[in-house]
């Protein structure tokens, strides 16, 4: 019986993913805070599908309770997607520390803490993918996103690490770079629609890259060239943009 962990599962994007894996044949743990609320979805597609679902509440700042948390997974997964994530609003976080330290646990700290445990099961038993979903505002600093970006700068390269090091397990680490999701935080920028994608298209994107073991990918091309253009820009002119 093969179990997919999904943490942050209540996101359009999770709810599209554990779809997907569910038509696959995966069961699923879906993870997160007051999971509880996507109780009748789950039990939808786990009826739709014919295959277990169960749901574990989980806040991934609680890092004390993670160890307890992956022991409890009676069967322990063959992969593990991390979609969790938080952008606080930066003038808020910068004056008020809880935002930032919270920013900062749910897209790096709290990753690595869980993705830590599981990795000595992984190497274990030598199979395994982790999948972890960061943002194109770790690619390179901006003035207005630092704080956000700064932490999944870091799990990023926590992941490409991870990547290298598990190689040789036969172990597959994708790293996700989404540039904006159609979802309720995605959707209140006022920007072109074709720079968003459907948590439905970003899903199925997923899924294919995983099951073919590819290791980077964007959410479309458009973000692919923007974040070249905007990663070669000299820091003297960078410095100056307000972007
Ligand atoms: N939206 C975008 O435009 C965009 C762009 C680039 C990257 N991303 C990344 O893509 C992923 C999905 O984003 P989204 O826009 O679909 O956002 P979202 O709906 O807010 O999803 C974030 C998920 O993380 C969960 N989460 C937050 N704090 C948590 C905690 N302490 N413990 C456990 N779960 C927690 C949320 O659960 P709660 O409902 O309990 O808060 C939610 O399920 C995130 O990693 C995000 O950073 C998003």
């Amino acid at each position: 019986m093969k179990y997919v962990l999904i943490i942050g599962a209540k996101s359009e994007l999770g709810i599209e993913l554990a779809l997907l894996y569910a038509k696959n044949k995966y069961n699923l743990y879906l993870a997160g805070r007051s999971i509880d609320s996507i109780k009748n979805k789950a039990d939808r597609i786990a009826k739709e599908n014919n295959v277990q679902i169960t749901l574990h509440e989980l806040d991934i700042t609680n890092l004390n309770s993670h160890q307890e948390f992956y022991d409890s997974l009676n069967i322990k997964p063959i992969g593990i997607i991390y979609a969790a994530g938080y952008t606080p609003k930066q003038s808020e976080a910068l004056l008020n520390w809880k935002e930032t330290s919270n920013t900062i646990n749910v897209n790096y700290i709290g990753a690595i803490s869980i993705l830590n445990i599981a990795v000595l099961e992984f190497q274990k038993s030598q199979r395994g993918f982790i999948v972890g979903i960061t943002s194109v505002a770790g690619l390179r600093g901006r003035g207005e996103n630092y704080i956000y970006g700064s932490a999944k700068a870091g799990f990023m390269t926590y992941l490409n690490g991870l990547r290298n090091s598990l190689s040789k397990y036969n172990i597959n680490v994708l790293t996700v770079i989404p540039g904006l999701i159609k979802s309720r935080k995605g959707s209140q920028y006022n920007l072109p629609e074709f720079l968003y994608v459907k948590p439905k298209i970003l899903a199925n994107s997923i899924f294919r890259s995983q099951q073919s073991n590819r290791s980077i990918i964007y959410s479309g091309l458009a973000w692919r060239v923007i974040m070249f253009i905007i990663k070669i820009i000299p820091d003297f002119i960078f410095k100056r943009m307000s972007i």
